[in-house]
């Protein structure tokens, strides 16, 4: 099945979609994970968009949408994928719907206490991108990867200015596609505050392996 993530930041999207990808064998593709990726090798597009994403704003529609179609395009694809973090506006998913079949929206729905939590929380690994949480995830040894050893640091947009302008940006220009995938029937909603192999299960639930 072809999966869209929808939730405000720090619902547990990013970790969700990697625990569904390993079990379900479907590519995750996180935009924010490419800008991110492009931004560390200092890519032409690294550099246009860094300082965009350190602020919490979103990256221009054309410049994601020519990014997700090419990733689309890819051959990983054709048995399913899961697409986190896109589209994020109503332009974005108009686009998509020319290029690309959409089966389910999955909206992980969580409150605005639970996303400040988790965000200022959150701790990445510098070498994987593996993401932790001081909290709720810890990693074994303080401020150090149980992957690989990298040394973990908080991204520029969970600082606390840039998590209240992301909740701002999410309310203005990403919360509206919930009700254009329930106008066309796509959308399915799923609790995201329990701790992540309980929203795992819920997701199982809904979409059982063999009918994916
Ligand atoms: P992006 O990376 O997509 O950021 P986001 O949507 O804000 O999502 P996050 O990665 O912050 O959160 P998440 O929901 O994945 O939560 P996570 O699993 O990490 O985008 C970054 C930026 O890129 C954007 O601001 C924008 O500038 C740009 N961009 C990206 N896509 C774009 C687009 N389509 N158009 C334009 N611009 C775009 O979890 C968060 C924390 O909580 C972690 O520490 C985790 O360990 C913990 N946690 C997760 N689940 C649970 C749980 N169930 N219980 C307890 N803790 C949990």
């Amino acid at each position: 099945m072809n999966f869209i993530f929808l939730g405000p930041p720090g619902a547990g999207k990013g970790t969700l979609a990697a625990a569904v990808s390993a079990s379900y064998g479907i590519p995750h593709i996180s935009t924010g994970e490419i800008f991110r990726a492009a931004i560390k090798a200092q890519t032409p597009l690294g550099c246009k968009v860094k300082a965009i994403i350190d602020s919490g704003s979103l990256v221009g529609d054309d410049i994601t949408v020519e990014l997700v179609k090419e990733r689309l395009s890819q051959p990983d694809t054709k048995n399913g994928f899961i697409l986190d973090g896109f589209p994020r506006t109503i332009a974005q998913a108009e686009a998509l719907e020319k290029f690309a079949r959409i089966d389910c929206a999955v909206n992980f729905d969580i409150d605005d206490n639970g996303v400040v939590e988790r965000l200022s929380g959150r701790r990445v690994c510098r070498t994987c991108s593996h993401n932790f949480h001081v909290v709720f995830m810890p990693p074994e040894k303080e401020n150090i990867c149980t992957h690989c050893g990298g040394e973990l640091f908080v991204r520029d947009d969970d600082k606390p200015e840039a998590i209240k302008h992301r909740l701002e940006v999410y309310r203005a220009q990403t919360a509206p596609l919930i009700d254009f995938y329930r106008s066309k029937n796509l959308l399915k909603d799923i609790d995201a505050k329990p701790a992540t192999d309980l929203v795992l299960q819920a997701f199982q639930t809904a979409f059982p392996k063999e009918r994916t």
